[in-house]
C-alpha cells in the first residue's frame, strides 16, 4: 500500500526542563519527571535547534516546566532566532525580571505565553500551590511594556470554571493579545486528579455564552480560543492535527516525542537526539510512523467520513482509556469504547469533594 511520505515539521516544542516553581494539579507532564542531571546541556540543545531548523521547523516553543529555570535560555533564544525561527516562550512568569525580559527581547524572542490559574490571588495561588499570582500580574505588565505580543493561557476545570468571566476580565486588564481558555486534558499528572478537575455539564453550559459574548465583544482586540472539554463532546479533537504531522516535542532528556504527552503510551519505542539525528527520527522512527496516515486505524475510523477532520482523535487518550493507542478515541460517539467515557461522566458526585493532588516538581 502507498504511504504518503511525511511533510517536514512546522513547529517544535522544546521542553527545556521539567523543573518548575508551580505545583499545578492539572499538569500534563509525565508522572515521572526528568531531574536536572538528566537534562540536555547547552551544546546539545544548540544542536537540536540547528537540526530542527534544517528539518524545516519555523516555530520554536521554549517550554517546560519553567524554561526560565535554565540559565542558558538567552543563548538558546539567540540561536533559534538567528536560525530564522519564530521563538515563543511558554512561562509561568515566575523569575521574569525587566532585565531578563529586555535581554531575551534583544536576542529575538518573538512572543510570550503566560499561564494564569484563576481570576484572583486567593484562588490562583491555591491552584498553583504557591504564591504566584502577583508575580504573574507583574510579568504581564513587563511584557506589555516590552512591546512583545502576549498570550494568556488558562487551564479550566471544576475548581475555576466559576471564575471564567473574571478570568476574561483579568486577561483584558493584562492587555493580552490572545487568551487561550483550555479545558483540562487528562494526561500525565492531570489524570490523577480527573475527578477533582472534571467540570460539570452545568458549568460548561454556563461557560458557553460567556465565551461567545466575550469573543464577539473583543473581536479585533483580544482573540479568544476556547478548547472544549472533550469527554462531553460527540467527536474527538483533531489531536496534534495528526500524529507526527506538524510538530515534534523534545523532552528535557532529549527523547523525541510525536506529541507532548506521548510518554503516556508505554508501548512506544522512543528515540533520543543524543543517539540519532532529528531528521532520521522525524522520518524514520517507529514512534513517529506508528500512527501516521490511516493504515493503523481500526475499521471504525478507516470507514468514517470524519477521519480527514479529526484523524481518529487522540492516540494518548485512546491508550490511557483502552490500553490500545490504535483504537478509536473513546470520546467518539462512534467508538465501541464510548461507554468508558460515559461511565466516567455518569459517576455519581463523590460524597466529599476529592482534594486536588498538587504536583511535586524538581527545582
Ligand atoms: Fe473520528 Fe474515528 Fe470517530 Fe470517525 S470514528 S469521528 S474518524 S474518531
Ligand atoms: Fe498525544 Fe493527543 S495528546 S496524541
Amino acid at each position: 500500500m502507498d504511504v504518503k511520505p511525511a511533510e517536514p515539521p512546522l513547529g517544535m516544542l522544546a521542553e527545556l526542563t521539567h523543573r518548575c516553581p508551580l505545583h499545578c494539579s492539572y499538569c500534563s507532564n509525565p508522572i515521572e519527571l526528568i531531574t536536572r542531571d538528566g537534562e540536555l546541556d547547552t551544546a546539545q540543545w544548540l544542536s537540536v535547534l540547528s537540526q530542527a531548523r534544517d528539518l524545516g521547523v519555523l516555530q520554536v516553543h521554549m517550554s517546560g516546566g519553567e524554561p526560565l529555570a535554565r540559565p542558558d535560555l538567552p543563548e538558546l533564544v539567540s540561536h533559534a532566532s538567528d536560525l530564522g525561527c519564530y521563538v515563543n516562550l511558554v512561562t509561568s512568569g515566575l523569575g521574569l525580571t525587566e532585565k531578563r525580559l529586555d535581554d531575551l527581547a534583544d536576542r529575538g524572542l518573538a512572543h510570550i505565553q503566560l499561564s494564569v490559574q484563576g481570576a484572583d490571588a486567593e484562588r490562583a495561588d491555591r491552584l498553583a500551590g504557591t504564591r504566584a499570582h502577583e508575580h504573574k500580574l507583574a510579568a504581564a505588565a513587563l511584557i506589555k511594556r516590552s512591546g512583545l505580543p502576549l498570550s494568556v493561557n488558562v487551564v479550566l476545570h471544576k475548581q475555576n470554571h466559576d471564575q471564567l468571566a473574571g478570568i476574561i476580565a483579568l486577561a483584558e486588564r493584562m492587555g493580552a493579545d490572545r487568551l487561550e481558555l483550555a479545558n483540562t486534558q487528562y494526561y500525565g499528572w492531570a489524570l490523577k486528579n480527573r475527578t477533582a478537575l472534571m467540570p460539570t455539564r452545568e458549568q460548561l453550559a454556563v461557560a458557553e455564552p460567556i465565551v461567545r459574548a466575550a469573543t464577539e465583544r473583543l473581536r479585533g482586540t483580544m482573540e479568544i480560543i476556547y478548547v472544549v472539554a472533550d469527554y462531553y463532546e460527540p467527536y474527538p479533537k483533531p489531536c496534534m492535527y495528526g500524529w507526527g504531522a506538524r510538530q515534534l516535542t523534545v523532552a528535557p532528556n532529549g527523547d523525541v516525542l510525536p506529541c507532548p504527552a506521548a510518554t503516556a503510551i508505554t508501548t512506544l519505542d522512543l528515540d533520543n537526539v543524543t543517539r540519532k539525528p532529528l531528521h532520521d527520527i522525524w522520518y524514520g522512527s517507529t514512534s513517529f510512523n506508528a500512527y501516521r496516515g490511516e493504515d493503523w486505524m481500526s475499521e471504525t475510523c478507516r470507514s468514517c467520513d470524519r477521519r480527514g477532520a479529526d484523524f481518529g482523535g487522540c492516540r494518548c487518550q485512546a491508550f490511557l482509556l483502552t490500553g490500545d493507542a490504535a483504537s478509536t478515541d473513546p470520546v467518539c460517539s462512534r467508538s465501541p469504547d464510548r461507554e468508558i467515557v460515559d461511565l466516567i461522566l455518569a459517576a455519581p458526585p463523590p460524597a466529599v469533594e476529592p482534594e486536588l493532588v498538587l504536583r511535586r516538581v524538581p527545582r
